[in-house]
């Protein structure tokens, strides 16, 4: 029986988790589950699931959780605060830890994770961007277990050699191949950007997922975050990933190797996939997710435009640039995006607060944590700087 913590059960990663361990309870047990402020849903999670521990990060949140379950006499302990989330994590009876907190919110708990060495599920992409090298680091140094959660990095994964973290050359590894369904606005004459509204850009054709990384697939910077995820997971570089075009979302992404062969996986665009895929490996189990239907699919493949989506450009040339600058346009982007989410910013604006940013901070070698969130910081005061200047223009 393996003990299983959720970072950010209430999303929508953390409930898609929830529905695989459903499916099996003679494998794994909730020890620990985890949130911001949704309190009714973590409520309804510790009645069906009575979690050893329940952490809110919002203290008052906490507050109101704890006086529920005590109502109900649900036996759960609740935990208030951030530092509660990275202590669940190292508790010995967690074997397994799901990071699906969205963001940088993300960073601490996962890294604790990485270093109390358990195996990390990595759906929070945003954690490796902002820290690659210390968090490879301690992966390493501390015996952890790194599985990729992203649809695309677990499709690379299951396509990769076995042995690819020795080198992808001397395994034959010619390019990972990332599809990209180029999200809502794929099609869409660019001059019509700026009147697009939150929900317009959260309504991604082929999947259901959180409001950030929503805004993030129409921007495609989420594919630029999976570059640099993707060259952290696999030890390469960005010269040796393409990002390819692929508006059905069934091959979730593709290596090529040097003899011409390119090893594709497939499925239905369903998270469950990989959630399973990561807590069973090497082994399988059922996900919930219906086998693909092939006949009647039809797959076509094209090529991402950074001139149309300039997010995936600017995180190119971050993945190239190294040191804080993943963690530099991770945090000009979020200020971004909640700002475009909260009406204050123009979609098209998303791209220019970001290159903004990353033009006007330095970029130092990602040596320790305190560099790295110093670098977090600064790009979210350099973006808000902006936010102020352009309100005062309107
Ligand atoms: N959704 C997908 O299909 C998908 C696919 C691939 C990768 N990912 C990655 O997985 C991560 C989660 O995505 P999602 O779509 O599941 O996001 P989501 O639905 O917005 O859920 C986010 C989770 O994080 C919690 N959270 C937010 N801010 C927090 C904070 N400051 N401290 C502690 N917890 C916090 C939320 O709690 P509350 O509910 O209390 O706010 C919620 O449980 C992201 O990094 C995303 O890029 C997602």
């Amino acid at each position: 029986m393996k003990g299983v913590t959720i970072l950010g059960s209430t999303g929508s990663i953390g409930v898609s988790t929830l529905d695989v361990l459903a499916r099996h309870p003679d494998r794994f047990r909730v020890v620990a589950l985890t949130a911001n402020g949704h309190v009714e849903r973590m409520a309804e999670q510790c009645r069906r699931w009575r979690p050893d521990y329940a952490v809110m990060a919002d203290e008052e949140a906490a507050g109101r959780l704890a006086g529920l379950l005590r109502g109900e006499g649900v036996g759960t302990e609740v935990l208030a605060g951030r530092d509660a989330l990275s202590s669940v994590v190292t508790l010995p009876a967690t074997d397994y830890v799901m990071a699906a907190i969205v963001g940088a919110a993300g960073l601490m708990p996962t890294l604790a994770a990485a270093q109390a060495g358990k195996r990390v599920l990595l759906a929070n992409k945003e954690a490796l961007v902002m820290s690659g090298d210390l968090f490879m680091r301690a992966v390493r140094d501390r015996g952890a277990e790194l599985l990729p959660i992203d649809s695309e990095h677990n499709a690379v994964f299951q396509c990769m050699p076995p042995r690819f973290a020795e080198g992808l050359t001397g395994h034959g590894v010619h390019q990972i191949l990332l599809t990209a369904s180029g999200g809502p606005f794929r099609d869409r004459d660019p001059a019509t950007l700026d009147a697009v509204t939150p929900d317009e850009a959260c309504n991604h054709p082929n999947w259901d997922m959180g409001r950030k990384i929503s805004v993030d697939s129409a921007t495609m910077m989420n594919k630029g975050l999976e570059v640099i995820e993707a060259c952290w997971l696999f030890h390469t570089t960005p010269d040796r990933i393409q990002v390819v075009l692929h508006p059905q979302s069934i091959v979730h992404s593709m290596v090529s190797y040097c003899d011409g062969s390119v090893l594709a996986q497939l499925g239905n665009p369903d998270m469950r996939t990989p959630i399973a895929h990561g807590l069973a490996w090497p082994e399988r189990m059922d996900s919930g997710v219906e086998p693909l239907a092939l006949a009647g699919v039809n797959l076509t493949f094209g090529e991402a435009s950074t001139q149309r989506f300039p997010c995936l450009g600017l995180a190119f040339g971050a993945a190239r640039a190294g040191g804080t600058a993943g963690a530099i346009l991770n945090a000009a982007n979020e200020v971004a995006v909640a700002a475009f989410l909260g009406g204050r910013l123009p979609f098209p604006d998303i791209a220019r607060v970001v290159a903004d940013v990353l033009e006007r901070c330095t970029v130092v070698p990602a040596a320790d944590i305190g560099t790295i969130m110093a670098a977090d910081g600064e790009a979210r005061r350099l973006a808000g700087e902006y936010l102020q200047t352009m309100g005062r223009r309107n």
